[in-house]
């Protein structure tokens, strides 16, 4: 099985031992620009899973978009020595490593102090997604940033990384050359095609020269931005037919989206509303047309999909980059026949993309040691064996079993409902969502290879304490529903998890109050507006969704609105009175007033369930809390606390 994923494949001069590689994705791993400790930790537990080759971060090359806290300098000589481990790390697992160059030109949401810096782009055409205004780059500028390119693609071939990728996709500083609605330039870099296609063409002609012809040279290529003013797909193909016929390029890598708008934007981090494997088509295009080898990457998270793309011949090399953030081991759990053992990614934007948006290096809500490598990344066995009993499965308190029983514990997991899972089951119910399921799925396999012995239907009391008599307890009984604590007087007032089960049926006219500004408010309004009803979702935030991670949050706004359900921001949950529903604007203090209310559905704050206080009031008896059980947060710190749990036992 797999086998065409195993085979290997040469990129210009350099092979690599099989079909999927790491693509590039910023870490936030890295420090004042250069590659720390725990980056290399980071790419070699990946190279060390398998992958045939990893493609680092987006390094970038000029001043005007130097940024060193958020992105790895090759600008510099100092970023030689440090990618030059990173590389010899990888290369004894058998990995080889490239490096990607880029610059965002107006894309620029980053400052050095907290004042906006200048941007620099082919025109001064405002971009749509940071509101930026761009200085127009003097022709003598633009040189300048082309040998900035080919000294910062000597730097790696210094470092003797063994290839260098040049980012010419995703709407950055390369594709606003490209793109005639961006580059308004009259001179040699302006104007018809070949003139907007030239600052490219000299970039790659440039950095061939300084690195010659022993190292891999590729190009990451957009064909669909997926927003309007995005730079047609047949442009784009034509332009990789040019650089093919200049004799430079050894790989085309191509990627979905843009940077310049959040339409566009959405689909370079595509979340799990966005089909699996949707570039996969815009590769097979671009293949037809160039002899080079073409890389694929986008929502690819499962082995069969990666051999489905491969095998039907639209791409020669698949891309997984979230999937490896939650299972760095995917590729030798495929080519060892133990599949069914990969962590699947389910798409949900949280702890990866989340994470490095907010400058926290990237991590996954399944797999917490990813981005922890040197903290959590090599387990100790339990010096002595203990008895464990786990009340509770959701994931915090699956994730505690599985690390306590791979230490050498001997772990009960007593779950009351007959599916474990706990509010991922609920998530998971809501339109669009199932994947997220894949977290349950996930766990229990990891609860089989662990050996943790599992009990549904099981409530803990007395005497079944005292039947398993274990040494210690944890308790992940995680958090209830609640109301919150206004008057409501003739007229219904229910909380949606009830409403997600199914529990309850609304009246035609809702009103949402979503304090939380989750998953849930956005996925009850999506629910009943397409089971018909009218609804009104008023949040306690500045937008609906403000606690979610902002690519899936916007997209599923978009969703909302299609749906026609109203948002209104900033509300304070007043109470209601006869069908009428008062909220108070958050800054303004005006009363915000909703009539003709048949059902309000509350997405307010869960608590903690104190169901096994007493338990912790047993003399002599171990016992930790883990998860919502301690107070209500997110699966993310879930599973981290459950990791970490599990570990000091
Ligand atoms: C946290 C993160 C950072 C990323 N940074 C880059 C980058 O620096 N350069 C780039 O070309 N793509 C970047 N990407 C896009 C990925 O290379 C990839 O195309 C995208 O994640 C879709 O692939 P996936 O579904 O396998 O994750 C990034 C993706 C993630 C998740
Ligand atoms: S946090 Fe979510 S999207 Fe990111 S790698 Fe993990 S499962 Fe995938």
């Amino acid at each position: 099985m797999y086998e065409q994923l195993l085979q290997p494949l040469d990129l210009g001069p350099i092979r690599v031992r099989n079909r999927i590689f790491n693509p590039p994705h910023g870490t936030s791993l890295s420090h004042q620009g250069v590659v720390t400790d725990d980056l290399i930790a980071y790419h070699r537990s990946r190279a060390r899973g398998g992958v045939g080759l990893i493609i680092m971060e987006g390094m970038t090359v000029h001043p005007s978009y130097g940024f060193e806290e958020s992105f790895l300098y090759a600008g510099s000589d100092r970023i030689i020595e440090g990618l030059n481990r990173l590389a010899q790390s990888c290369r004894a697992e058998g990995t080889p490593v490239f490096g990607q160059l880029f610059h965002a030109g107006r894309g620029v949401r980053l400052s050095h102090d907290g004042s906006r810096p200048l941007s620099y782009s082919a025109s001064d055409v405002p971009d749509e997604r940071y509101r930026v205004v761009p200085v127009p780059m003097s022709n003598e500028m633009v040189w300048e940033f082309i040998e900035s390119y080919a000294d910062a693609a000597e730097r790696l071939a210094q470092a003797d990384l063994d290839g260098v990728e040049i980012l010419a996709s995703m709407g950055y500083l390369i594709p606003q050359f490209l793109n005639p609605e961006t580059n308004r330039r009259d001179d040699e870099f302006g104007g018809d095609a070949e003139g907007r296609m030239r600052f490219l063409r000299e970039i790659i002609s440039h950095s061939r020269a300084r690195i010659g012809p022993g190292k891999t040279l590729g190009v990451r290529v957009t064909l669909d931005e997926k927003t309007d003013k995005g730079l047609p797909a047949l442009d784009m193909i034509e332009i990789c037919q040019i650089l093919e016929a200049d004799g430079h390029v050894d790989y085309f890598s191509v990627i979905s989206g843009s940077s310049a708008a959040p339409d566009g934007w959405i689909h370079v981090f595509p979340p799990m509303s966005v089909a699996q494997g949707f570039v996969a088509d815009d590769a097979a295009q671009l293949k037809q047309a160039v002899t080079k080898p073409v890389l694929v990457a986008g929502r690819i998270n499962q082995p069969q999909l990666a051999d489905e793309v491969l095998t039907t011949g639209k791409a020669d090399m698949v891309g997984l980059a979230r999937a490896l953030i939650a299972d760095p081991e995917f590729v030798n759990k495929m080519a060892t026949g133990n599949a069914d053992d990969i962590r699947a990614c389910v798409g949900c934007n949280q702890a990866c993309v989340g994470h490095r948006l907010a400058h926290f290096p990237v991590s996954c809500i399944q797999n917490p040691v990813s981005g922890r490598e040197r903290k959590l990344g090599e387990m100790e066995q339990a010096g002595v064996t203990k008895k464990i009993l786990v009340i509770g499965g959701g994931p915090a308190g699956m994730k505690a079993a599985v690390t306590a029983a791979e230490r050498g514990h001997q772990v009960e997991l007593h779950e009351k409902n007959a599916r474990l899972g706990g509010q991922v089951n609920l998530a998971e119910a809501l339109p669009g969502r199932a994947e997220f399921g894949g977290v349950t799925t996930n766990l229990e396999q990891e609860l089989r290879q662990a050996r943790v012995s599992v009990v549904l239907n099981s409530q803990i009391d007395d005497s079944a304490l005292r039947d398993i008599a274990p040494d210690h307890v944890v308790i992940a009984t995680g958090a209830d529903t609640r109301l919150p604590e206004v008057e409501v007087e003739g007229i219904e007032i229910i909380d949606a998890w009830s409403v997600i089960r199914g529990d309850v049926k609304p009246g035609n006219n809702v009103v949402i109050a979503d304090w939380s500004c989750d998953w849930a408010g956005l996925g009850v309004a999506e629910k009943l507006a397409r089971a018909g009803h009218y609804v009104r979702l008023l949040s306690s935030g500045c937008v609906a969704g403000e606690s979610i991670q902002a690519i899936v949050r916007d997209q599923w706004i978009g969703v909302l609105h299609q749906l026609g359900v109203e948002m209104i921001p900033y509300a304070r949950f007043y109470g209601g009175v006869d069908g009428s529903v008062f909220f108070q604007h958050m800054t303004g203090g005006e009363a915000i007033v909703c009539e003709g209310v048949d059902t309000i559905v509350s997405c307010y704050a869960s608590q903690a369930n104190r169901d096994c206080d007493w338990i912790e009031a047993i003399e002599g008896l171990t016992v930790w809390r883990v998860g919502d059980a301690v107070s209500p947060r997110t699966v993310e710190e879930a599973v981290l606390e459950g990791l970490q749990l599990g570990w000091s036992i």
